[in-house]
């Protein structure tokens, strides 16, 4: 890894926190890979459920998370999310491994009305987004020298690029931030997507607080939904076998 590396991902963290309620029960952090978000999340919600279906990923943030996450190995489309059950939903560059039209009614059932689901992911190349590819070919030199300069200084981490090379990776998004705004209207009124700066685009939608009367919008027709089960050690819930 070059010195000059810096996360992407690290960098839009403060981000999706600055999205949080005030008062945080309980967070749901989708495709948290080693856990490097939850243990943040940790800090600001009471209790934080972190799901990951790469095992890998999963005894990565096991090691890494603080008493007050539970990680959870599945695949959040099939795990039994409690209805009403988080504050908020966040997600760092996992939705785009699973179909919108699938995951985002399920994230949204499981939402208490006034809760925020907030996500950063990654586009697919869209030439009409030239402008932002150019700031961010620009700006990531720039970063990348200002950060390398504030690490050799001492001064903190500064996004250092620690990826775990084991991370599952889609390199070729299904959806151009355009048409992940066009999904994500139809699927969840009132849904906001827009491009950020540095690859990746950023999906914010408050579930309304009088409750969807049109409950039947997040409906995704599925009812084969797994029972969590808690496995030997307590903080580890794994899907049962299919
Ligand atoms: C690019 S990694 C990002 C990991 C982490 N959020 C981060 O920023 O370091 C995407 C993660 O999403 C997970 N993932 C993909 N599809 C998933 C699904 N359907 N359910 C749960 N996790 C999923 C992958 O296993 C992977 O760890």
């Amino acid at each position: 890894m070059s010195a000059f590396a810096w996360s992407h991902n690290e960098f839009y963290h403060r981000l999706l926190l600055r999205q949080l309620p005030e008062h945080c029960r309980r967070v749901l952090d989708v495709g948290c890979g080693s856990g490097a978000f939850a243990a943040e999340l940790a800090r600001h919600a009471e209790h934080v459920d972190a799901i990951d279906r790469s095992p890998d990923m999963i005894d990565g943030a096991l090691r890494s998370v603080p008493g007050n996450v539970s990680c959870i190995l599945g695949d959040v489309r099939d795990w039994e999310l409690p209805d009403d059950g988080y504050d908020a939903i966040v997600s760092v560059t996992a939705l785009h491994h699973v179909p919108l039209e699938e995951t985002l009614p399920t994230l949204a059932r499981a939402l208490r009305p006034g809760g925020v689901l907030a996500a950063v992911v990654l586009p697919r190349k869209d030439l009409r987004e030239w402008p932002f590819e150019l700031v961010a070919m620009l700006g990531q030199r720039i970063l990348a020298g200002l950060f390398f300069v504030l690490r050799t200084l001492g001064r903190g981490s500064w996004f250092a690029a620690g990826d775990d090379p084991a991370m599952p990776m889609v390199l070729d998004p299904p959806l151009t931030t355009r048409e992940a705004r066009d999904a994500a209207a139809a699927l969840l009124p009132g849904a906001q997507v827009r491009r950020l700066v540095y690859w990746r685009y950023f999906l914010v939608w408050h579930k309304p607080m009088d409750g969807p009367s049109e409950l039947s919008v997040y409906e995704t027709g599925e009812g084969n939904k797994e029972t969590a089960e808690l496995s030997g050690d307590e903080r580890v819930h794994r899907q049962p076998d299919r």
